[in-house]
């Protein structure tokens, strides 16, 4: 998906509205290297007006060689020829005014043609997303919320999603999902280096519903013998197969999730409303902003956000400085459903928090609400994106 770069917040979200669903904004030109290293899919970087001509002028000149498949857009508040031409220099795709959306939007879909055309239609290589469901605490509902979301995403049309059990001590996806897999993560250790995806097929444990589960080892000493490179080949081999690789993850910090973490294109951070649980994430937090790990790309999930327990989505929002993306009320019958086997989305899908998963999955697929109606119950679209 295409991404914009402009130093101001408001004008991103002005470009953003003049392009594709899924674009992503940043707010500076030196995140773009790392960025693009992991997205060998990305096929335009849109260089806001607020850009310095210089340093815009470079970006294009750096990317004209590295990323040739990438095409560059330059939005301007004004276009006379010396900048025409300069840009015509550096490789630019398309100069376009900033007050003409349907100009932007334009230049968006001829770079997407160029790309295509580029790779040639058999020759794609696909990338999916990888999407991790995080907290640093255990107990607070990551792997029901990762095991839903996952079911939601792959509902949405014909899409492929695999669900990785990264809690490599006590995972229990399976069990959740009552799989009863002959294979796990652990019978790839040893084959870090050869690793691909006939290899990690064999591996997987397929559910009714399609979506396809990477178990947890079945016993905890298996852990340490899973290497961080394992973790991030596999990772790096499933997206290449599917639409969202969904990773449900350990509540530490330790190197293969960590490692995770970096593979991960969004992530979703479960808290509950207690106090030590929002000093963690916060802590969290920092600690991923520090690392520079999926900054933008966050989603805040509120579990069991109920109104008696005297902590205001408004109150988190401040301690933790980031907007509440979702939130859900404790529910027996989301309790019943894992413990039945058949998560709430697939058993109960007009419940409100099933309507809420499959809105959050929307908002992750960087999609329109599923269900607009869902507005009135406790879901929480703030980030979801503007719409042409
Ligand atoms: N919103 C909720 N309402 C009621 N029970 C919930 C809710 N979310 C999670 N649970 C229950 O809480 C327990 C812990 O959830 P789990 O997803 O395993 O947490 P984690 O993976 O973070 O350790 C499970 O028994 C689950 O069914
Ligand atoms: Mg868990």
């Amino acid at each position: 998906m295409p991404v914009v770069i402009d130093p101001n917040s408001g004008v991103i979200n002005t470009l953003l509205g003049a392009l594709p669903p899924g674009t992503h904004g940043v707010e500076s030109s030196d995140r773009l290297g790392p960025w693009l290293d992991n997205r060998p899919d990305e096929y335009l970087v849109v260089l806001g007006p607020t850009v310095e001509l210089e340093e815009a002028l470079s970006v294009c000149d750096g990317l004209r060689f590295s990323r040739p498949t990438t095409s560059v857009v330059l939005v301007r508040d004004v276009v006379d020829t010396d900048v025409l031409t300069r840009a015509m220099h550096s490789g630019a795709r398309d100069v376009v005014l900033s007050a003409d959306e349907n100009a932007i939007d334009a230049a968006a879909d001829r770079a997407r043609q160029l790309w295509q055309a580029l790779r040639g239609p058999g020759g794609a290589a696909h990338t999916g997303k990888v999407i991790s469901i995080f907290s640093p605490k255990g107990g607070v509902g990551k792997t029901t919320m990762a095991v839903n979301l996952a079911l939601a995403l792959g509902d949405r049309g014909a899409r492929q999603v695999c669900l990785v059990d990264l809690d490599l001590a006590f995972g229990d996806v399976a069990i959740t999902m009552q799989l009863f897999p002959s294979h796990s993560i652990e019978h790839a250790v040893g084959s870090e280096d050869t690793l691909d995806y006939g290899s990690i097929d064999g591996l997987l444990t397929r559910h009714d519903s399609g979506l396809m589960v990477m178990a947890a080892p079945n016993l905890p000493d298996a852990r340490d013998r899973i290497s961080p490179t394992l973790v991030s080949r596999m990772v790096r081999t499933l997206k290449e197969k599917y639409d969202y690789v969904i990773l449900d993850t350990a509540p530490a910090f330790d190197e293969q999730t960590l490692t995770a973490l970096d593979e991960t294109d969004d992530l979703v951070m479960v808290a509950t409303l207690d106090v030590p649980t929002l000093k963690n994430v916060k802590v969290a937090l920092e600690t991923l902003d520090m690392l520079d790990i999926t900054r933008d790309h966050r989603f805040l999930l509120l579990n069991r956000a109920d109104d008696a327990v005297g902590i205001s989505a408004e109150k988190v929002e401040a301690i933790l400085g980031m907007p509440v993306t979702a939130r859900i009320s404790t529910s027996i019958d989301i309790a019943a459903a894992t413990n039945a086997g058949r998560p709430i989305v697939m058993s109960a899908p007009d419940h409100p928090s099933s309507k809420t998963l499959r809105t959050l999955a929307a908002s992750l697929a960087g999609e329109e609400n599923p269900d607009p109606d869902d507005e009135a119950d406790d879901s929480n679209s703030r980030r979801r994106r503007k719409r042409r």
